[in-house]
């Protein structure tokens, strides 16, 4: 174990995981009044990809993580912490036991953050505060969604957006150097009603005058323009804000790596930060807003591309229901 203050963080290795399912926006003009070219133009989505009813969040995560500790060689009793991000876990308290215990990670204490869209984002930042510490060396941090069981599917300015997906990367205390360069996390709970899956209970009389209040989750409701605006806003300027803790300049940026909500927004953010469009990551194509899940999952797929390579500086940030929303500046690798 380590022993004093002081260590680093470095990213050292990733993994994802999708459902085989895929649902072509052709299919969705089936299932609601809309049409392909309607969600291409106005999102940049063509596939997203939805779990079958036997598959679960768990195991979805759970895989993510394995790929993740098998590119960064460690073995998975060796992780000291499983954070699993997420909002659509199996059981409300908790999942992050529940793949802990799949993957055999005995040693681990894992535990959910709740934090949408923004879950990744938040979940490094506070994988790092534990490495950094001294607390834990080795960390998983799952980033996770099915969002599809909470969606309203008779819905079409929601149904369209979202998909299903897991991502992961394990982070490791190092002791040459910090590799994640600087953050910045926010939120704003006065928005809340912006986006959200709200529950609404319903009175349920007990005996004598004692009443609880037992009901259910709403599906998703949004008002897009409000949460397009939020995003075109707040997220240039919280990169700008972590940029600058890190000391890091935009030329420095490799690669821009935001949560994949819509193909305009990261065209939007990239052109306010005048970052050109080769160093925007896109996966929003074939998978949607996959939620927490989202940056992993185009994380892992650039680097197993080839794209992102050891020593890259990435400016990822993530944003979304709360509101919340946060960058992380970080080099990819050990
Ligand atoms: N297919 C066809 N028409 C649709 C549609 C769909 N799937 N969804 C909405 N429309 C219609 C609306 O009913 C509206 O019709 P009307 O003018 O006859 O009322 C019209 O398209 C325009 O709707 P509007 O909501 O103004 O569209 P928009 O240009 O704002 O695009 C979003 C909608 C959702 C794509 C956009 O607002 C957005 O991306 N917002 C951010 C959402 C987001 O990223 N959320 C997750 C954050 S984590």
């Amino acid at each position: 174990m380590l022993q004093q203050f002081g260590a680093g963080v470095a990213i050292a290795g990733c993994g994802s995981a999708t459902p085989d399912t895929s649902m072509s926006n052709e299919a969705m003009s089936r299932l609601v009044d809309t049409s392909d070219e309607w969600i291409a133009s106005r999102t940049g989505i063509q596939n997203r990809r939805l779990a079958r009813p036997d598959e679960s969040l768990c195991t979805l995560a759970a895989q993510a993580g394995q790929r993740a500790l098998a590119m960064a060689g460690i073995a998975a009793a060796d992780l000291d912490l499983i954070l699993l991000a997420t909002s659509t876990p199996d059981d409300l308290f908790g999942t992050a036991s529940q793949v802990q215990a799949d993957l055999g990670a005995t040693q681990a204490v894992a535990f959910d953050l709740t934090a949408a869209c923004s879950g990744f984002v938040f979940g490094m930042v506070t994988a790092a505060q534990f490495i950094r510490t001294g607390t834990y060396r080795n960390v998983l941090l799952i980033g996770a969604d099915v969002l599809s069981r909470w969606v309203d599917w008779s819905d079409r300015r929601t149904c369209v957006l979202f998909g299903d997906g897991a991502g992961a990367v394990v982070m490791t205390a190092t002791q040459e150097g910090d590799r994640l360069l600087g953050f910045e996390l926010r939120s704003d709970g006065s928005q809340n009603h912006y986006l959200n899956l709200a529950y609404t209970p319903q009175e349920k009389p007990l005996v004598d005058d004692i009443t609880i209040g037992q009901g259910s989750f709403h599906p998703i409701t949004m008002n897009g323009q409000e949460v397009y605006r939020f995003a075109v806003k707040r997220v240039p300027e919280v990169i700008e804000k972590a940029l600058f803790r890190a000391n890091v300049s935009i030329e420095q940026v490799d690669w821009l790596l935001l949560h994949q909500a819509n193909q305009r927004i990261l065209d939007a953010v990239a052109d306010r930060l005048q970052l050109p469009a080769a160093k925007v990551i896109s996966n929003m194509a074939n998978h949607g807003n996959t939620s927490a899940a989202s940056i992993p999952l185009a994380l892992d797929e650039a680097v197993r591309q080839g794209k992102i390579q050891p020593g890259d500086v990435i400016a990822s940030a993530g944003f979304g229901a709360g509101l919340t929303w946060g960058a992380a500046i970080f080099r990819w690798g050990r």
